[in-house]
């Protein structure tokens, strides 16, 4: 037998032991705000300076970003920024994911240095990385506004990236909309800008709310956006919603809590009413991509200690079982994610 590796096998192998790597150089990248000086105009030399690092490491810090095509250099020296990093990696850019590069790398990748631990002790170990008591990330983030701050930031680029979930024209139908675990408010403020009738009320902890009113003021919506402070799963829910929205939350929990959230919104809504899921989600087969196991070590690791990117299938049969019928699915695999509306 031949003992020796393929190329293949072992760029396979590389590919494993080494895509931390590119994380890395990314989120350095974005903290010493790489992009944006480059913007301006870089040689190797000038980049330097600006940063206030040696020329050597700003070899090196190149030599991984153009390996992630970020960047090119001239055969003069110049400098310059790819499309890809123009559009998504400067700090004032619209679709910037800067802060969500920074959630990443402060949260879910400093968390989940703690997997192995994670399934050996069935716990979410990586929560020892944030002090106090709370068993969610949520419950400890609210003692620490600056952890709380950067989770909700980039949690608002994330989820700004996405134009599918805006796109379900259901939302025209709904009079109000019941936002659980609304964040800041990003959502909210996007859906009121696209469906120029809707109002929505935003439950979310009492921390986050205090975000979500100030966000929905700098908005000028205080009008149409309603905030609370409301445990989704012990308290009662706001009434007068004929719409009720989980955006990036149901994932996060258990199949027993998300069958109870369903079953709670069928109680909620009347015959008439409708219920929007847009959730990470992995293929029915669970042979899933890159950002639905990322997410799903994220929330076993830290987030919650339980959660998923479920595959759809799940979803439907427990919408099913909680009452709804006419479940319409929008498929959007190529961020696994998938959005569907039950009544
Ligand atoms: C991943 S964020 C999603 C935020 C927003 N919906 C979005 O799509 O960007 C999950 C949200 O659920 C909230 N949350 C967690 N546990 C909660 C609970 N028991 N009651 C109400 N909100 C909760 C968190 O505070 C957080 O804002």
């Amino acid at each position: 037998m031949n003992d020796e590796l393929s190329w293949e096998e072992w760029e396979a192998l590389c590919e494993m032991m080494n895509g931390y790597i590119k994380t890395q150089v990314l989120s350095t990248a974005c903290d010493l705000g790489v992009f944006d000086v480059i913007e301006r105009g870089a040689t190797l030399a000038s980049l330097a300076e600006r940063l206030e690092i040696d020329e050597h490491g700003c070899r090196v810090l190149l030599l991984g970003l153009r390996q992630l095509k970020l960047v090119s250099v001239s055969e003069t020296g110049a400098i310059t920024n790819a499309p890809l990093a123009r559009r998504c990696l400067l700090r004032n850019a619209q679709q910037s994911m800067v802060p969500f590069v920074r959630l990443n790398d402060q949260i879910q990748h400093r968390a989940c240095l703690h997997f192995t631990q994670a399934l050996r002790e069935g716990r979410n170990a990586g929560l020892d990385e944030f002090p106090g008591d709370a068993p969610t990330l949520y419950g400890r983030m609210a003692t620490d506004p600056s952890l709380e701050r950067l989770f909700h930031e980039g949690m608002g680029a994330y989820t700004r990236l996405s134009p599918r979930m805006m796109a379900m024209e259901e939302f025209g139908s709904v009079s109000r909309l019941l936002d659980v675990g609304g964040g800041d408010g990003t959502n909210a403020i996007r859906l009121c800008e696209r469906y120029p009738s809707l109002k929505v009320t935003l439950i979310d902890l009492p921390s986050v709310i205090e975000k979500a009113r100030a966000n929905i003021e700098a908005h000028g919506l205080a009008d149409r956006v309603t905030c609370e402070a409301v445990d989704m799963f012990t308290d009662p829910w706001p009434s007068g919603c004929d719409g009720v929205i989980f955006s990036h939350v149901l994932e996060i929990f258990s199949p027993a809590k998300i069958q109870s959230l369903y079953r709670k919104t069928r109680a909620y809504l009347d015959d008439n009413g409708q219920l929007f899921v847009w959730s990470l989600m992995c293929n029915d087969d669970e042979d899933g991509n890159l950002q639905s196991i990322k997410s799903s070590l994220y929330f076993v690791t830290v987030a919650s200690g339980e959660g998923m990117a479920y595959p759809v299938a799940d979803h439907v049969r427990w919408l099913s079982e909680a009452g709804f019928v006419d479940v319409t699915k929008y498929d959007a695999r190529s961020i696994d994610h998938c959005a569907l509306v039950a009544r």
